[in-house]
């Protein structure tokens, strides 16, 4: 199956409470993969955009925890756009595809887990070069 048709939107478990709602995400349960990392990016001047590479290995689950952004995949051969703007569901994005964040929101909080911990040499951040090799 193309990497592409692996990305999926992902909802989470949402636990509606009238002191606040709460929701949780689990490895291999609710992402499919072992969780080695999470990071996350606020504070994003307006007009600002994040990405622009590909990773070789690693896979992410990226939440809106707060306000909004549109994702922006490309495997290479097409592009798909999702936004997120819930904490109660994520974009999962399999290796070996191009992503940018952009459009992000006042306040807005991007949160992502990833299945490997930050490694340089397993990020594609030539387009060009990430082309040819998911051409391959
Ligand atoms: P990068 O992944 O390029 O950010 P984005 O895709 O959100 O625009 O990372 C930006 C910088 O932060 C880069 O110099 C590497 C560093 N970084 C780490 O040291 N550890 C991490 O886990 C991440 C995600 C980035």
């Amino acid at each position: 199956m193309a990497a592409m048709n692996k990305s999926r939107i992902i909802h989470l478990p949402k636990i509606i409470d009238s002191r606040g709602n709460l929701s949780f995400v689990e490895e291999y349960k609710h992402v499919p993969f072992k969780i080695e990392r999470a990071y996350w990016i606020y504070d994003v001047p307006g007009g600002e955009k994040r990405g622009g590479h590909a990773y070789r290995e690693n896979q992410e689950f990226i939440v809106a925890l707060s306000g909004s952004f549109d994702v922006i995949l490309d495997d290479g051969h097409s592009k798909v756009v999702y936004h997120l703007n819930r904490s109660y569901y994520g974009l999962y994005i399999p290796k070996m595809i191009w992503r940018e964040i952009n459009n992000f929101s006042t306040n807005s909080l991007a949160f992502v887990l990833s299945s490997t911990s930050y490694y340089e040499g397993d990020y594609f951040r030539d387009y060009d070069q990430f082309k040819i090799e998911s051409c391959k």
